[in-house]
């Protein structure tokens, strides 16, 4: 929810008769159909969308799957590197999503899709949760009922609970994803924001670095249009009886939008600070961060790499997009560390002393934070270093 944004043509207020043009074909009953979305109930943000067609318009509703998050065999408590760059292709970006780790605030998933789409449905809703899709590789377009938004490598692209879309990649064999499902609305960190609601001089983005939908998509026909709505671990096929991308025109706070990585403005010191400098959104649970090509700490005795440090209050998951990350050895783009908590992680040997001669970082990351301890999945102990807790011995 980056500012008040909108698009196509509306009513003069709310909830006023909105004719249809006379000359439409499937006039229906001369009006258009105000659509209110929201979230978290009516007190927080909303859209505000004009249908053709009533979005109501069910001609079937059919069981599709189960798709339970489970978590593999009890653990110790230890730090992992997963690797997940040679991931096999498969699936699309809905189904063909492999889960990794999980509480009951995030789902954190990989994805590189085989197909754009599978031959069953024509569009996909998140019932339950937000998607934010962080675009590793690829470029599309991100079809839904507000419009047309262009996305690219780098963009966390942030799609709101129930919003019925499709991605349209330009090269389906480039596109490569992390998922974040977030089982609470993704906001901007509440310290950014002044008392007027605008993003503060000095956070690390203004308004003008989030983009939502561009152009508006009318589609006017009836016919079978399938969607799979997941909500949790059920997916439910339902099959409407008009296109659900024929919204005229809406306006609010809650849309799908993009963020790009590179578009972070990096905070620095004289020496070391710590991770909420990175914050980018905040959400009830978790946190997600990014570490931007920057300037590094400028004392003439700093150290350029984090401290050791007891994360007692959360599990750190790094995902390493691309570029030499200072205070880790072994890692490599499309890595994962998962740090967890109640037992320190600081910097591989070596790399503190290594840090002294460095003015620049080009490493690109993105962190989240979690309240609560994540569950590891079969698919994340497969991909799993078990050298990697002894990693730090000289
Ligand atoms: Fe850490």
């Amino acid at each position: 929810m980056p500012h008040y944004h909108r698009l196509g043509t509306l009513p003069r207020k709310h909830h006023l008769r909105f004719p249809r043009d006379p000359a439409a074909s499937h006039l229906g009953e001369g009006l258009h159909y105000e659509h209110v979305i929201t979230t978290e109930g009516f007190d927080r943000a909303y859209a505000i969308v004009y249908h053709l067609k009533p979005p109501t318009r069910v001609k079937r509703v059919e069981r599709y799957r189960e798709f339970r998050l489970t978590a593999a065999g009890p653990t110790p408590l230890r730090h992992h590197h997963l690797k997940s760059a040679g991931l096999a292709r498969a699936g699309d970006p809905y189904t063909g999503r492999v889960p990794l780790m999980f509480n009951a605030d995030i789902g954190c998933y990989r994805c590189r899709p085989a197909t754009a789409m599978a031959a069953d449905y024509d569009f996909y809703r998140n019932g339950r949760s937000d998607d934010v899709i962080f675009v590793w590789s690829g470029g599309g377009w991100l079809e839904s009922q507000y419009g047309r938004l262009r996305y690219r490598q780098d963009d966390y692209l942030v799609i709101p609970r129930g919003t019925i879309y499709r991605l349209v990649p330009d090269d389906i064999a480039r596109e490569d994803y992390l998922i974040l499902e977030s089982t609470h609305p993704v906001r901007i960190p509440a310290r950014y924001l002044h008392a007027e609601g605008q993003i503060r001089l000095g956070a690390p983005y203004s308004e003008r670095d989030f983009h939502g939908p561009t152009e508006t998509l009318v589609v006017d026909r009836e016919g079978d249009f399938a969607v799979l709505t997941k909500d949790g671990g059920r997916y439910t096929r339902n099959i409407l009886a008009s296109h659900p991308h024929d919204v005229v025109g809406w306006d609010g706070y809650l849309y799908p939008f993009t963020f790009n990585a590179n578009d972070f403005e990096p905070i620095t010191g004289t020496v070391h600070l710590p991770p909420p400098i990175h914050q980018t959104f905040e959400i009830n649970g978790f946190v997600i961060c990014t570490f931007a090509p920057r300037y590094l700490d400028h004392h003439p005795d700093a150290i350029k790499v984090p401290w050791a440090h007891d994360n007692t209050e959360a599990d750190e998951v790094l995902f390493y997009v691309r570029g030499q990350f200072g205070s880790r050895k072994g890692v490599e783009p499309g890595s994962f560390t998962l740090h967890p908590q109640g037992i320190p992680h600081g910097p591989h040997p070596g790399t503190t002393v290594k840090s002294f001669g460095h003015t620049r970082t080009e490493e690109l990351a993105v962190m989240f934070d979690t309240q609560y301890p994540l569950e590891l999945t079969e698919p994340a102990l497969a991909m799993d270093d078990p050298a990697y807790p002894l990693s730090w011995l000289d």
